[in-house]
This record gives structure tokens, sequence and C-alpha cells, in this order.
């Protein structure tokens, strides 16, 4: 990715946050929009002492504002980062997803368009995939997604493809499985401690435990992500982002949240083998089309696990 002027949608949440940080390390000018619904500007100190840094509070989805107090900037590519992140919330209400997830990136679409930007870097999701027996490669199909979360990235999926057919010179889709560390505005170690401040006396735990999945460290994630925008040069370029390992059980989790926050606490499961309507309860990545362009992390979903634990409960 060339441009040196760079928009990030979603900036001051978890990873929108870390990735603005490392784009202006890297010596980008950078933009950076949120709505601030579950990001905070506590998120971008570090970024917003920069004078390559701008932050405009807003909704993506308000085409007037985005038209006049965003793409009114020199904007080079977009990174787009904003998407409903509660799945249960868009399980619930089908509509959460079909505003968060796909119109932010339906009306970020039309107004590349019409300013002419043609390079975009988006976060998709292993949810895209569906339930399947097998390791999740790149070419793993039918698709199938068994949440709205997950429909609603593919549906912004298949219109970036389309996109790339009409206007769009490059883009980049990136399938995040579980992404853990620092900022963190949600997810299952934030949810441990969440709930482990309100009562002590026990820890719910959603499912039996033994849902497995893999977990990489944010600050990987963005390495990654960045490594594949300056390498993978194909018009539509897409990729599964983590360790290729079994992942670690929802019990594993628990226990080390345990361990460091609140050692005499009981666990209670919920019972079933997932968490809620819409989880995918175990799967596993191949990431060898990212280790053949030259990428692989160095931390396996037990380490990032541990780091980000540690960064969380400190
Ligand atoms: N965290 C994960 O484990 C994970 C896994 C797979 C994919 N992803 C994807 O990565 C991206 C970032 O996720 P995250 O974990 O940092 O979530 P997050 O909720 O911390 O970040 C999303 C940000 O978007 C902002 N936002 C929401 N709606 C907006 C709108 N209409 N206009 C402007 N800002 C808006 C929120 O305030 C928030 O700061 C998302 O697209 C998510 O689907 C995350």
């Amino acid at each position: 990715m060339t441009p040196r002027s760079l928009l990030v949608t979603g900036a001051a949440g978890f990873i929108g946050s870390h990735l603005v940080d490392t784009l202006l390390d890297l010596g980008y000018r950078v933009i950076g929009v949120d709505d601030l619904s579950r990001g905070r500007k506590n998120n971008l100190v570090h970024a917003l002492a920069q004078s390559r840094f701008t932050f405009i509070e807003g909704d993506v989805t308000d085409v007037a504002f985005m038209r006049s107090h965003v793409f009114s900037h020199p904007i080079g590519a977009v990174w787009h980062m904003v998407a409903n992140s509660d799945i249960a919330a868009g399980v619930a209400d089908p509509n959460v997803d079909l505003q968060s997830t796909f119109l932010t990136t339906f009306h970020l679409l039309t107004l590349m368009r019409e300013f002419s930007v043609r390079q975009l870097a988006f976060a998709s999701t292993s949810a895209v995939y569906g339930v399947h027996e097998h390791a999740l490669d790149e070419n793993t199909g039918p698709l199938f997604p068994i949440s709205n979360y997950g429909a609603m990235k593919l549906a912004s999926e298949a219109l970036i493809s389309a996109a790339v057919e009409s206007f769009l010179e490059h883009a980049w889709i990136f399938r995040f499985p579980n992404v853990i560390g620092s900022r963190a505005t949600h997810g299952i170690i934030f949810d441990f401690l969440k709930k482990l401040g309100n009562r002590t006396d026990e820890l719910e735990v959603l499912g039996d435990g033994t849902q497995q999945k893999p977990y990489v460290h944010v600050s990987e994630l963005v390495e990654a992500m960045i490594f594949i925008c300056q390498h993978a040069s194909d018009k539509l370029n897409w990729f599964n982002i983590g360790p290729p390992d079994e992942g670690v059980t929802v019990l594993e989790i628990a226990r080390q949240v345990l361990r460091v926050a609140s050692p005499q606490t009981p666990i209670r499961f919920t019972g079933g083998n997932r968490g809620w309507v819409g989880d995918v309860p175990k799967f596993r990545y191949s990431t060898e089309k990212l280790r053949r362009l030259g990428w692989a992390p160095k931390l396996t979903s037990q380490q990032a696990l541990a780091k980000a634990v540690q960064e969380l409960c400190s």
C-alpha cells in the first residue's frame, strides 16, 4: 500500500487503535474516524499527541457527514475496522449487523467511489466460513455463516469483490480468528474480568468450556495486516491470519484468568457445547497461504493468551 494518507474507521476501538499507532510509527498520515459507541478516545492517547494524526468523531453511515468532514481530507487508502463487535446482540436483533457490519461497508464503498479512493483493507472474520470439520483454508466452502455477524461480513466481502471489478485497484480482506490483547472492548478475557468485577463467588462460563479456537495477539495481527498489504499485490487479496495451532479451550482461558485475577473463585458452566446461538464452537485455521507470502506469527494461541491475560489484568 503506497499512499501516505490513510483513513482508519473504528480508530478508537480495540484493533483500530493499535493499527493507528503502528501506521503512525511507520510514518503515515492517518485520519481516524469513530463514533465512540464502543471505542474510547483514551485508546488514542499516543496517536493524538502526533501531528500526523487527525481524529474525527462521527458515524461512518452518515454519508453527508463523511463527505464533508472526512473525505474532504486527502485519503489514499481506507482501512475499514468498523463493525458490530457484539455478536450476541446481532443474533438478538439482525438490524444491528445490517447497520454496523454491512451498511458501514456499503456506504464507505460509495464514498470511496465518489472520491476515487481505490485501495481498501478490510477486517473480516473466521465467522464467514460457518461450521466445517477440517482446518479452514481460504478456499474452504461452501460459505454458510451461522451468525448474522458472519453473514454481514460475508456480504461485505462480496461487495468488495464487486467493487474491485468496477473501481477499486486493490483490496485486502483479512479473516481474523479471535483477537486478544490490551485495550480490548469485548471478547472472552474482557467478559470474564467484567463478570469477576461484579461478583467473585462464581465465574459464569457460557457453554461447557470445551469450545476451542485459535487466538492471535493484536500486535501480531497488526503486523500481519501491514505485511499482507505490502506483499500481496493481486487486485483482490484474502488471507486468514492467526496461528495454525489447535487453539485453546474456553476452560483453559477461564482457568488462566482466574489464576491471575481471582484464584479462589469456582467456575459455573451454563452447559451445551456452544456459548450462544451463532457461536462456532470449534475451528482450526490453515495459514499456509500467509506463510507462503512470508509471514508467520511468533506466538502460539497459548502464548498469545498468556500475554493478553497479563496485559488485561495489570
Ligand atoms: N476482536 C476480534 O476478536 C475480531 C475478530 C474478527 C474480526 N474482527 C473485526 O475487527 C474489526 C475491529 O474489531 P474490534 O475488536 O477492534 O472491535 P471494536 O468494537 O473495539 O472496534 C470497532 C470500533 O468501531 C466503532 N464504530 C462502531 N460503529 C460505528 C459507526 N457506525 N461509525 C463509526 N464508528 C463506529 C466503535 O466505537 C469501535 O471503536 C471489526 O470489523 C471486527 O468485526 C474482530
